[in-house]
């Protein structure tokens, strides 16, 4: 029987949800910017994979601080990481998908306070349009694309990991704790 919360074993209903569902939504936001590097302006297929990147993004932020608050609660049961360095490895590498899961849009939402154009969210105003923008929090948007692109590569790391090393060569559970 699945259980809500996480076992040493496997992880519970609501990590895997957690996992599965931002997994796709992050799909759509890298389809998103990369229609936004890629494409044309003046694009049918970017303005429509561009209409809900700010949307989309700080749903997955707030996504995210709720998901690290819910592994945080479960740290004392769910799987620990393998011993030695793969399993250290593999530990970091979850921090540093959780740290840019974070920032990166983090980044951007200083900019948006700080900038002239403000911000919406789900039609409700979260920062005013300013007359002048403030240099400094604009410049927290320097990073973002960079970031965003190394999160993408982080995460194909995590799925070649997951699927390739743990599943075919591996042949062990670690899939299948999280599936
Ligand atoms: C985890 C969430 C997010 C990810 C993974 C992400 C990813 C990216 C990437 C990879 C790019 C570069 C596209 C290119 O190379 O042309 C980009 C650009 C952009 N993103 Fe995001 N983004 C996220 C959240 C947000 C949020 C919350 C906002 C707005 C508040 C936003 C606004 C923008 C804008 C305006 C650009 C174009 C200018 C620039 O490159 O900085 N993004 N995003
Ligand atoms: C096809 C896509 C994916 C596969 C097959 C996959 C597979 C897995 C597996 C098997 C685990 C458990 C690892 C363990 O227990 O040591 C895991 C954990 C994790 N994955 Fe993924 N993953 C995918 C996509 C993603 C994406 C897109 C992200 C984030 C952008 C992500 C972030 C994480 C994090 C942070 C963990 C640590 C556990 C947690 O706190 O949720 N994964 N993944």
């Amino acid at each position: 029987m699945a259980t809500l919360t996480d076992t040493p074993l496997r992880y519970g209903l609501v990590s895997r949800i957690f996992h599965w569902g931002m997994a796709l939504l992050f799909l759509c936001q890298f389809a998103s910017a990369a229609a936004h590097w890629a494409l044309p302006r003046e694009n049918a297929l970017l303005e429509t994979l561009w209409s809900y990147h700010t949307t989309l993004g700080t749903t997955l932020f707030l996504l995210v601080l709720l998901r690290g608050l819910w592994g945080l609660s479960q740290l004392s049961n769910r799987p620990e990481p393998e011993p030695g360095l793969l399993g250290r490895a593999a530990l970091l590498g979850h921090l540093a998908l959780y740290a840019l899961m974070v920032i990166i849009p983090l980044l951007r939402l200083i900019a948006a306070a700080g900038g002239t154009r403000g911000l919406s969210y789900l039609g409700i105003e979260i920062f005013a349009p300013r007359a002048e923008k403030i240099a400094w929090m604009d410049a927290a948007a320097e990073w973002h694309g960079e970031l965003g692109w190394l999160l993408f590569f982080v995460v194909i790391g995590h799925i070649l990991m997951a699927v390739v090393w743990h599943n075919r060569i591996q042949k062990d559970d670690t899939l299948r704790r999280m599936a």
